[in-house]
């Protein structure tokens, strides 16, 4: 596994070296790594699982479905994708057939993404889905309902963690508590 430390400090050098990763099996499969989208200079970082086969295709996180509705539910507090947005997933690579990322490839991919906090420093975290949410608590196998509803803090920034808006499309009760996670999320960026 490469640790953070390892990784370098410099943005466009660590994303040539996760460009070029060959560390767990999802690199055979790839059509591109999926480094991130918007701006390093965003005070908003968002945090999902992994790419689906639009991600794949283009390189670029959440442009499916699932991130069409993200985007719409960020413009109702205010919050412009493009402009004020910056998005990154826990696996860079995506698994086939979209299966849960398993623990080895967590392992070997997530470094780059707490890099990548690290080099940003993002003012606050939204982490969607129980993936990017347990990653980003420390808190394994505790359920995404138990983790919600309150601000975390990961290296000192403020993190809130929320329903994955792919679930919100299968489970339209969730799509409320988003709302609410969001306009907690919306209150830490007005007062930082
Ligand atoms: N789901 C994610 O978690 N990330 C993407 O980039 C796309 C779908």
């Amino acid at each position: 596994m490469v640790t953070p430390s390892v990784l370098p400090d410099d943005y466009e050098a660590l994303r040539e070296m996760a460009m070029a990763c060959t560390k767990c099996g999802l690199s055979n499969g790839r059509t591109q790594v999926v480094f991130s989208d918007g701006p390093s200079t965003a005070r908003l970082m968002v945090v999902g699982e992994a790419p689906g086969a639009n991600e794949d295709a283009s390189g670029i996180p959440f442009v499916g479905m699932a991130g069409q509705f993200l985007d719409l539910l960020l413009a109702t507090v205010g919050l412009n994708r493009k402009e004020s947005v910056y998005i990154a997933n826990v696996l860079k690579c995506r698994p086939p057939g979209n299966r849960d990322p398993q623990p080895d490839e967590i392992a070997a991919c997530s470094p780059f993404l707490l890099k990548q906090i690290d080099v940003v420093k993002p003012r606050a975290l939204l982490a969607v889905g129980s993936f990017s949410a347990r990653l980003l608590t420390g808190r394994e196998g505790v359920a995404l309902g138990k983790l919600r509803g309150t601000v975390h803090t990961y290296h000192g920034v403020p993190l809130v963690v929320t329903y994955h808006p792919a679930a919100l499309l299968r489970n339209r009760r969730w799509i409320r508590l988003f709302w609410d996670d969001l306009q907690l999320l919306r209150s830490i960026i007005d007062d930082s």
